[in-house]
């Protein structure tokens, strides 16, 4: 289960499609870590006993040589190339997701982890996602600087209050994985894990329909024998046959109601006073000053709470600030609703 690392089993296992790039990458590093450190301190120690004073009472003046300084500005030159060449392939394939990528909102607070999914369900502490599927994180924080951190998917990314960024995996170990939060956040810091639990497809469609997923009974956290958060289970699994779930986007639409969204933003393309919402998100608008920019989560949160930073062409700059008045639970579900108004 364990990927060979640079010194066997240092290496947590490699529980996603990323972590062997990540794995091999990281062995190149250390081992040419390795070979300089070496050749550099091995150098010095053969110096420092062959030119002893004793030896060589009086100082060698050394002439420079041409040769060798171009040697040795051309082979780092190439090393750090290659490094920077190979370390940017596999970041770029860590930060962007596929467009079909399942994609599940992630709140992180002082000390705990919520995961919002689309079918309606909220879990604290389990993170459930499928095997073998992409799977897109879009995270905010609701208080201070978190980080959420996979380290059996070699995925990790700081989690910010006020905007949206992302993580992406395709988990190819199934059973549960160690979360862990890296950036200290306050008190119970250390405490603030979570476990993925990568279901199989016979376990996944049962569990977006209800069906409860005995976690304790799945393989996994092979590496860490810490407890996970004292919030876990506590809402991952509906029992059968509950009322049925109110969908993350129906949410949204209640909620654009209730706060008065629909006033002003139409969902059949007509303008309003403001845009309407049909088929606005992912694609570019222009802005009142010319520019454009991209319709994302991060523009659709900002617009909400900072209405007038990017007025749309052709609309006035009048709608109010929201900020406070919508928590970040409610403002997934609004953009989760306005994504769906195709
Ligand atoms: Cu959250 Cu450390």
């Amino acid at each position: 289960m364990n990927t060979p690392g640079p010194v066997l089993g240092q290496l947590p296992p490699a529980g996603s499609g990323l972590a062997g790039s990540h794995d091999v990458l990281f062995s190149f590093l250390f081992w040419v870590n390795v070979f300089f450190f070496v050749l550099v301190i091995g150098g010095m120690i053969y110096f420092l006993i062959r030119y002893r004073a004793a030896k060589n009472p009086k100082a060698t003046q050394i002439e420079g040589s041409n040769l060798l300084e171009v040697i040795w500005t051309a082979i780092p030159t190439v090393l750090l190339l290659v490094i920077f060449g190979w370390g940017y392939y596999v970041y770029s394939k860590m930060v962007r997701a596929p467009a079909d990528a399942y994609e599940v909102r992630v709140i992180g607070k002082q000390w705990l982890w919520q995961f919002q999914y689309d079918h309606g369900v909220t879990t604290i502490g389990e993170l459930y996602v499928p095997l073998n599927k992409p799977v897109k994180l879009v995270m905010t924080a609701t208080d201070v600087l978190h980080s959420f951190f996979i380290p059996n998917f070699r995925v990790k990314q700081d989690v910010v209050p006020g905007m949206y960024t992302s993580v992406w995996f395709e988990a190819t170990m199934p059973g549960r994985h160690q979360v862990y939060c890296t950036e200290y956040c306050g008190a119970a810091h250390s405490n603030m894990m979570a476990q993925v639990i990568v279901l199989d497809d016979e376990q996944w469609n049962g569990w977006l329909r209800g069906k409860k997923i005995e976690i304790d009974k799945l393989p996994g956290l092979a590496f860490s024998a810490l407890p996970v958060s004292a919030h876990a289970d506590s809402g991952g699994n509906a029992a059968e046959g509950a009322p049925k779930l109110t969908s993350l986007a129906e949410r949204g639409k209640q909620l654009s109601q209730t706060k008065g969204c629909v006033a002003c933003h139409s969902i059949d393309g007509k303008p309003g006073v403001g845009p309407s919402y049909k088929g606005r998100f992912g694609k570019e608008i222009e802005l009142a000053d010319g520019s454009k920019v991209l319709v994302d989560d991060n523009y659709v949160r900002e617009s909400i709470e900072n209405p007038n930073a990017k007025v749309v062409k052709g609309f006035s700059p009048v709608m109010p600030t929201f900020k406070g008045l919508i928590t970040d639970e409610e403002m997934n579900a609004l953009i989760a609703f306005i994504k769906s108004v195709k």
